[in-house]
């Protein structure tokens, strides 16, 4: 805490220019980001194991106060992203470092080109859904009720962390200090060495996967054509006949070219990708500010631990089923108890 305090103070206080505001953008966009993908992966796993709650979950996604959230996701992807890529190629090339801060405000340049015009399309989307009578949508009070167990789920993830960490300290007792003359192997910065390699390597792959996926939900279809009845799924030669989202997801990952599912195997990638990236990145951000206290530092490191092996199990098991027609017609029901 008082680390975090320190860090806050000194952020405000450190006249670091454009160099310091960019690592805290990159931090804050980074965070932004994980906390999304969470709550979509399970989200996305439900269309295969809880239909009707995927049903809801997309209907809150076509809400207003989602909507504006959806705007300040794809600017934190996008600025993430250009920051993540500058980050990369200076560090690549240490030579480049003194044109760091131009880079800094070409990224902001950059993210504001890529801005405005993604704006327009998906302000499109938005206008042309809010402007149907015909629309309708959950209102404040079920949007809020609708993520109450993500609360359940998060204080669950914690209370495991402290508890695997307050065992691991009293299996393991004090570290022991080291004895005289002995040389310290630095064996944990060999493995910092490599998550410092990975997440520049995975952040420079997931640039094409993350941008594809966001361009097909968000340019070509919006939000809202997810439960086009009669529409087209985005990436297939398929209509959604039902105009149900777990359809929709059906489709998709049921569309074959040449034998192969490719909208499995691309959201494989992307699942493992952006979670061992966010996770591996909360982990750093985590520790940063629980270096003082070994207890917390541990937690911090067990609860990414736990939040990406389970995205990572519940999103690759739903990637490795399939979605029966049965399914379809749950959501189909719960389409309509909903909107009534
Ligand atoms: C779109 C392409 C992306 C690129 C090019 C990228 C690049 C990077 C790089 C190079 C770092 C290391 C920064 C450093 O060590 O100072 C980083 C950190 C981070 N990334 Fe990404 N990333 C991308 C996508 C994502 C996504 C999708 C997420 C979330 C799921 C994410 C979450 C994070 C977090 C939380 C950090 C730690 C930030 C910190 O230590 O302050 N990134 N990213
Ligand atoms: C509001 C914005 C978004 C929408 C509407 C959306 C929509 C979808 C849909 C419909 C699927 C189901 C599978 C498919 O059709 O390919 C999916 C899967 C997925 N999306 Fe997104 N997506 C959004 C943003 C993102 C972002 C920003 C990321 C990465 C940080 C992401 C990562 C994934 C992953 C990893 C999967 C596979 C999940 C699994 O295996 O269960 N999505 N998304």
């Amino acid at each position: 805490m008082t680390s975090l305090v320190l860090t806050l103070t000194e952020t405000l206080r450190y006249k670091g220019a454009l160099g310091q505001w960019s690592w805290v953008l990159h931090r804050i966009t980074g965070l932004g980001v994980v906390l999304f993908l969470t709550l979509h992966v399970v989200d996305t796993s439900w269309a295969v194991f809880y239909p009707a709650l995927y049903v809801e979950a997309i209907a809150t996604y076509q809400t207003p106060l989602f909507t504006i959230g959806e705007f300040g996701l794809v600017a934190c992807v996008v600025y993430h992203a250009l920051n993540g890529l500058r980050i990369a190629i200076i560090d690549f090339k240490p030579v480049w470092w003194k044109y760091q801060q131009r880079a800094a405000v070409y990224v902001l340049g950059g993210t504001a080109i890529i801005l405005v015009p993604v704006f327009i399309l998906m302000f499109n989307h938005v206008l042309h859904f809010y402007g149907d009578p015909e629309s309708q949508y959950l209102g404040l009070a079920e949007v809020i009720n609708a993520q109450l167990p993500f609360v359940a789920g998060f204080a669950v993830a914690i209370i495991a962390a402290l508890l695997l960490s307050a065992v691991y300290g009293l299996v393991a007792g004090a570290p022991a200090a080291p004895a005289k003359g002995v040389k310290h192997t630095p064996h944990g910065s060999q493995i910092e060495r490599f998550w410092w390699s990975f997440m520049r390597a995975s952040g420079i792959l997931i640039v094409p996967l993350v941008f594809g996926h966001l361009a097909m939900m968000h340019i070509v279809q919006g939000v809202f054509d997810i439960t086009l009845a009669g529409g087209a799924v985005v990436g297939t030669t398929t209509a959604n006949v039902t105009g149900t989202s777990v359809e929709f997801v059906a489709n998709r990952w049921g569309f074959l070219v040449a034998g192969v599912a490719i909208w499995r195997v691309y959201d494989f990638a992307l699942l493992a990708m952006v979670v061992i990236h966010g996770f591996n990145g909360l982990r750093l951000v985590l520790t940063d500010y629980t270096t003082f206290n070994p207890f917390l530092k541990r937690a911090s490191v067990y609860l990414c631990l736990i939040a990406a092996v389970t995205l990572l199990v519940l999103g690759g098991l739903a990637l490795l089923s399939t979605i029966d027609s049965g399914a379809i017609e749950m959501a189909q029901h719960a389409a309509e108890a909903l909107h009534q």
